[in-house]
Order: C-alpha cells, then sequence, then structure tokens
C-alpha cells in the first residue's frame, strides 16, 4: 500500500487526460486530418480549467466521475477558444504550448474547423444521454452555463472587445470588463460548472463559489498580461512581448505593471477568503488557488 500523499491536482491531470483521450474521436477515423488536428489542439496546456471542475466537485463531496463530461466541456471549448485566438485575423500567433499553432501545423482552414469541431464537442458531451449520477436538468442547466459562459455574453463577446480595442486606451473599468468576459466567463464556468452538479447545494454555497470563480478569472488574465510583458518565450510556451507588439489592450497598458500585479495578488487572496466553510475537502482548490498564482506560464 502506497503512504504518498494524495497529490489532488496529480489526480485530476491523469484524470483529464484519460478523459479526453476516450472521447475525442480517433486520430485515424475519417476525416482524419481533422481529428488529427483537434488532438493536437487539445495536447498539453495546463488543464486548470478541468481541475477547477474537480476541485470545485470535490470541496461539495461529489464523485469525480460525475463531473468527467462537464471537466471536458470546458477544456475542449477553451482549447478551441486558443485556436481561434492564434488565428491570423485575431492575435496572428505561430506558437502555442510550445508547438506551432494549429493553423502553422496544419492550415488556417482546419484551424477554424478545429474550433468549430471542439466547440460542438464540448456540447455534445454535456448532452450524452444519461450521466451517470445526473439528472435530465443537471445536464441542462450545464449545457446552458458553458453557452452562456462561451457565447457573445461570454469568451467571444470579450474577444470581440479585445479586437475592437487593438490600438486605443481603454479605461481600467473598460479593460476589466473584457478580461472578465474574455477568460473570467470561462473560469467561473468552471466552479459553475461543478455547482450543477450538487443536488442540494444552497445558495450561499453557490454564490460564494461563484465569487471565487469571477476573482480567479479576472486574476488569471491580468496575470496573463504580466506574463506576456514579463516572461520569457521559451518558458511561456508562447511568444512574450506579443501584446504590446500588436498594441493590445492590457491591464499593464493600463495601470502599469506594478498596480497589476498588486490587483492580482489582492484577486487571490479575495478567491481565498472563500475557502472556508466549504462543506467537503477543499485541499484540491487550495492546491489550485496557488499553483494558478504561481504559474510562470
Ligand atoms: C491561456 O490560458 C489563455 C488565456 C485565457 C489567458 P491557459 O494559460 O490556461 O492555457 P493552457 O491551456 O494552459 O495552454
Ligand atoms: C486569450 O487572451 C483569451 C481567450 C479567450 C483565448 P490572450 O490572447 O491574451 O491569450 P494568449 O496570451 O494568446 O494565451
Ligand atoms: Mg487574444
Ligand atoms: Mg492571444
Ligand atoms: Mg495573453
Amino acid at each position: 500500500m502506497s503512504l504518498e500523499p494524495r497529490d489532488p491536482l496529480a489526480i485530476y491531470a491523469e484524470r483529464i487526460r484519460n478523459v479526453l483521450d476516450q472521447q475525442l474521436p480517433p486520430a485515424d477515423r475519417f476525416p482524419a486530418r481533422l481529428h488529427e488536428a483537434m488532438r493536437y489542439a487539445t495536447r498539453g496546456g495546463k488543464r486548470l480549467r478541468a481541475m477547477l471542475v474537480y476541485a470545485t466537485g470535490e470541496a461539495l463531496e461529489l464523485p469525480l466521475q460525475r463531473l468527467d463530461a462537464a471537466a471536458a466541456a470546458v477544456e475542449l471549448i477553451h482549447a478551441y477558444s486558443l485556436v481561434h485566438d492564434d488565428l491570423p485575423a485575431m492575435d496572428d500567433d505561430d506558437l502555442r504550448r510550445g508547438q506551432p499553432t494549429v493553423h502553422k501545423a496544419y492550415d488556417e482552414a482546419t484551424g477554424i474547423l478545429v474550433g468549430d469541431a471542439l466547440q460542438t464537442q464540448a456540447f455534445q458531451l454535456l448532452a450524452h444521454e444519461g450521466i451517470d449520477g445526473l439528472t435530465a436538468n443537471q445536464q441542462l442547466e450545464m449545457i446552458r452555463i458553458l453557452a452562456r459562459a462561451s457565447g457573445s455574453v461570454g469568451m467571444c463577446g470579450g474577444q470581440a472587445v479585445d479586437l475592437a480595442a487593438v490600438g486605443q486606451r481603454l479605461s481600467l473599468a473598460e479593460v476589466e470588463a473584457m478580461h472578465i468576459l474574455k477568460t473570467g466567463a470561462l473560469i467561473r464556468a468552471s466552479l459553475l460548472l461543478a455547482c450543477a452538479a450538487a443536488p442540494t447545494l444552497d445558495n450561499d454555497t453557490r454564490e460564494r463559489l461563484d465569487h471565487m470563480g469571477k476573482c480567479l478569472g479576472l486574476a488569471f488574465q491580468i496575470q496573463d498580461d504580466v506574463l506576456d510583458e514579463e516572461g520569457v518565450t521559451e518558458e511561456l510556451g508562447k511568444r512574450s512581448g506579443a501584446d504590446r507588439d500588436l498594441n493590445k489592450p492590457t491591464f499593464t497598458a493600463v495601470i502599469g505593471l506594478p498596480a497589476a500585479k498588486q490587483r492580482a495578488e489582492s484577486l487571490f487572496a479575495e478567491a481565498r477568503e472563500t475557502l472556508s466553510d466549504l462543506p467537503g475537502d477543499t485541499s484540491g482548490l487550495q492546491a489550485l488557488i496557488n499553483r494558478i498564482q504561481q504559474r510562470r506560464h
């Protein structure tokens, strides 16, 4: 018997790797080029959103298995958002997760289709007939949460604001609203998806977790802006300094590096405050907040 201490994040990472591997179409299934590219697009990555689904589930005393579809679905939407974000019409990036971006490794049309196919696959997973431990209404609620977070009042909306603001000077309130949509919405949804799987969740706990999701989501993108300024390409796995080169509306451009860092720190502290009083094991959430706060890529 192993006496190794339990590492929740390693458990979640292994779990989501297996779920995605099982759920994505085999790379050699017709049309093979598209399926291969879908797998390429979902390789690597820190899997933080899937981990947030699992960790929130554990804080709510839910079995992880009940959350597999939701964890995979949010990761698929995230992977799709990155593939499209990197396209020449958007951020025009050549490097992602230390590898050529999908449109570089394949071609632009494949990049567009990979994003489309990953997005629809996410909803197909949530709509799967009879997910163990979930009622049809709970599955429907998950679909609603993810659709809202992905669409024009969520990630896509934030991306539209981002592109429209290139070269403009945004106010702090505007850049914050943009970050809350383009990145915050999916991170917040990760926690809400787990909430949707809890049959007897009281409103107060849901609201606290929702607040944690909002804090983490905004902090995450502020930190992404900071890393774009301070990080190095080799460690980031994506091109550093790209925001400045493209005249992107970032938190650091609006309030400067030190103030941006300070804001992220206070949001992480606020996220931690909401950890107390959750019914289940919060060690996964605690470890995840630490990992996100300390990330260098
Ligand atoms: C990068 O997200 C894009 C943003 C929303 C800032 P992650 O840093 O979570 O990307 P991966 O999945 O680990 O590559
Ligand atoms: C991405 O923001 C947000 C998404 C919705 C994909 P960024 O454009 O800053 O993400 P990176 O830096 O390319 O990962
Ligand atoms: Mg972008
Ligand atoms: Mg980008
Ligand atoms: Mg960035």
